[in-house]
């Protein structure tokens, strides 16, 4: 099996948690006071979403959903699964969705759709990593993007390399 080791680190904690406070404002400003249902996808969003959420000045529910695709991490069949769904009913609310990362963007295309048929007022996509030049990459309507980075393996702040490196301050990349 290969080895992996941590490579350059991408962002640095002040790096991120300068982002994370400008795109708080950015919601905080579009939303005007408004309660915002976030919406964690599990399991890498939890450290974003924990400090965003404490750069939000507007009223804020939180929730979370679990899902996987099928398939080798290589070839996507492109059936996503839930292993668990939101335990809120959302129709009416203002849904923001948060991730951590968008790579083919098979995911939120998905929960996209999903989440639509239950009839929020509102549904939008706040990403802290949206990887760009991804072959076959699904164009999605994403309204607040943290970082665009290149198509690297990147651990930390929340990001896993089999289930290790989440609880590193800052994102940095994995090497061979
Ligand atoms: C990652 C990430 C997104 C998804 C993005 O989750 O958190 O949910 O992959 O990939 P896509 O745009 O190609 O669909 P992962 O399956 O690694 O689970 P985790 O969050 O539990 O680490």
């Amino acid at each position: 099996m290969a080895k992996y080791e941590l490579g350059e680190t991408l962002f640095t904690t002040e790096e991120i948690s300068v982002r994370v406070r400008e795109l708080g404002r950015e919601i905080s400003r579009d939303y005007d006071g408004q309660e915002i249902l976030l919406v964690g996808i599990l399991k890498g969003a939890f450290v974003f979403l924990a400090d965003l959420a404490r750069c939000l000045t507007t009223p804020v529910r939180f929730d979370f959903i679990s899902c996987s695709s099928y398939g080798s991490s290589t070839k996507t069949s492109g059936v996503i699964r839930f292993q668990k769904d939101l335990d809120t009913d959302i129709s009416g609310r203002h849904v923001l969705i948060v991730e951590d990362i968008i790579d083919t963007g098979l995911t939120l295309s998905y929960l996209l759709r999903n989440l639509e048929a239950r009839k929020p007022a509102t549904l939008e996509i706040c990403s802290l990593l949206n990887k760009k030049h991804v072959d076959g990459k699904i164009d999605l309507p994403i309204k607040y993007e943290g970082f665009a980075i290149v198509d690297v393996f990147v651990v930390g702040y929340g990001l896993d390399y089999d289930e290790r490196y989440r609880n590193l301050p800052y994102i940095a990349r994995l090497k061979k």
